[in-house]
């Protein structure tokens, strides 16, 4: 009788749009519930995964070609780290860290980027022994208490690529194009990169001290955080996106006019290495950024005719140092998963897509859905992914689970296929249907997909 009921299914079936009346109820339903994430946080939904697989396939084929390593690094640090590291006058630190004590009285933040934890690994566990530069890459959340708007987050993803121990500019070069190819890769067009050489320990003092007396005599017209900027970080002071402080910023010296002989020298070098592989970068003189631990090349990754920057980087000699450790220059990049994200959906660029299970198990009756419980278990052992809609008991319901999932096939089992160690094998595109023994379904499916 089964058989006969099963076989009625020969059909194609249609799968109705869910009713917007209820889309709406289940909306409803969430509103009414007390609890949402905290502001600035987001969940990262399936669908958004999607598009972060192309990312990370990305960054994974990056690290594989250029030879970067895998490292992680706890979220949680001693919060001196940043405050020595990132730089107590970043604003990152000074006014976006999230601090904590413990219950020990340990004073802990929770990452607001990752360069100084690297740093610190590398030290820790004398990984200049066997990785000699250190070339590692990463990938996690970071937490800044920042004003949630377009494209900053409180917790937002950032994928990294750091070269330690070598000052060779050829590493600021590749820094830059691995970060140009994490989001070229991913699909995205009109990738841009604006450079600057912001000098060393030697040069930089002299063009800061000629940075300062040009503002002094404009501190009434700047903005008030420039006048702030101008006492605790005069670089910043070219950060400035204010317009009334925009025509200063534009007739202010140039760092590029006040570097010292080897910074010079290093800057021509990384230019020519970015000529050699062809990457499309223009000099900004005003780029400054905004962490302190920065030294010679720096750089953003920008979308031609936007300036929300996906990600940014540079050379960062002394940061060893300040945290304690030994002379040990690095250079490295970080770039932001959620804008690279924004600028995909904005570009139109197809997510990865999803790899459903050709197979979909349908059972009808208690006996049938135990059944299925081993035969599904033979499946995985044979790498065959079968999905199904337990939960649901109409036939007619699975298969309409089975349709929506696209699977290829179905596997349906009822009282009678359990006694008789039989399966239908039924394509789900025309319909036909095939009994199979339940000892061979692995052979047949393998022969079909
Ligand atoms: P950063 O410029 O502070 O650099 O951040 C890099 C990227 O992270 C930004 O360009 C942006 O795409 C993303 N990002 C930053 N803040 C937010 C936010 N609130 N919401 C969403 N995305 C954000 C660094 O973090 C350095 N550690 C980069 C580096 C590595 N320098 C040397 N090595």
């Amino acid at each position: 009788m089964m058989f006969h009921f099963l076989m009625q299914y020969n059909m194609p079936i249609k799968i109705p749009r869910a009713p917007k009346k209820q889309e709406k109820k289940q909306v409803q339903r969430g509103r009414k519930f007390g609890f949402q994430s905290v502001k600035g946080m987001h969940d990262i939904l399936p669908d958004e995964f999607a598009y972060r697989e192309k990312i990370e396939k990305a960054v994974r084929k990056i690290s594989l070609f250029y030879g970067f390593e895998r490292i992680e690094t706890p979220m949680l640090e001693d919060r001196k780290l940043y405050e020595r590291g990132t730089g107590l006058s970043s604003e990152v630190v000074s006014k976006q860290m999230y601090t904590l004590r413990t219950k020990g009285g340990d004073a802990l933040a929770l990452r607001p980027e990752c360069t100084p934890g690297v740093v610190r690994a590398y030290i820790e566990h004398g990984l200049a022994y066997t990785f000699n530069p250190g070339k590692f890459y990463y990938w996690g959340p970071m937490f800044r208490h920042e004003q949630p708007q377009a494209g900053r987050y409180r917790q937002f993803y950032q994928c990294g690529f750091e070269v330690l121990n070598s000052n060779d500019p050829v590493y600021h070069a590749q820094i830059i194009q691995a970060s140009l190819r994490a989001c070229t890769e991913s699909k995205l067009k009109q990738v841009h990169i604006k450079v600057n050489s912001i000098g060393c320990r030697q040069c930089r003092p002299n063009y800061t001290k000629k940075l300062k007396e040009y503002y002094r005599g404009k501190l009434s017209k700047v903005c008030r955080e420039c006048v702030k900027r101008y006492g605790d970080n005069p670089l910043r002071l070219l950060d400035c996106k204010q317009e009334k402080c925009a025509p200063y910023k534009a007739e202010a010296p140039q760092s590029l006019d006040h570097l010292c002989s080897v910074c010079k020298r290093d800057f021509k070098q990384v230019l020519e290495y970015l000529d050699e592989m062809k990457v499309p970068y223009m000099l900004d003189t005003t780029l400054v950024r905004g962490l302190d631990y920065y030294t010679r090349t720096v750089f953003e990754v920008f979308i031609e005719g936007t300036d929300i920057a996906l990600g940014g980087g540079g050379g960062y000699d002394y940061l060893s140092e300040t945290l304690g450790g030994p002379r040990m220059p690095g250079v490295g990049s970080a770039l932001g998963i959620e804008r690279i994200i924004e600028a995909m959906k904005l570009q139109e660029v197809a997510p990865a897509p999803r790899v459903n299970a050709r197979v979909f198990l349908v059972y009808m009756g208690d006996q049938a859905k135990k059944r299925l419980l081993s035969l599904r278990e033979e499946l995985f052992e044979a790498g065959i992914p079968a999905h199904e809609a337990f939960a649901k008991e109409s036939l007619k319901a699975q298969l309409k689970a089975a349709d929506k999932e696209g699977a290829a096939y179905a596997v349906i089992v009822g009282q009678r296929e359990v006694f008789e160690e039989m399966a239908l094998v039924r394509d789900m595109k025309n319909g036909n249907q095939e009994s199979v023994p339940m000892k061979k379904i692995v052979e047949v499916l393998r022969k079909k997909l």
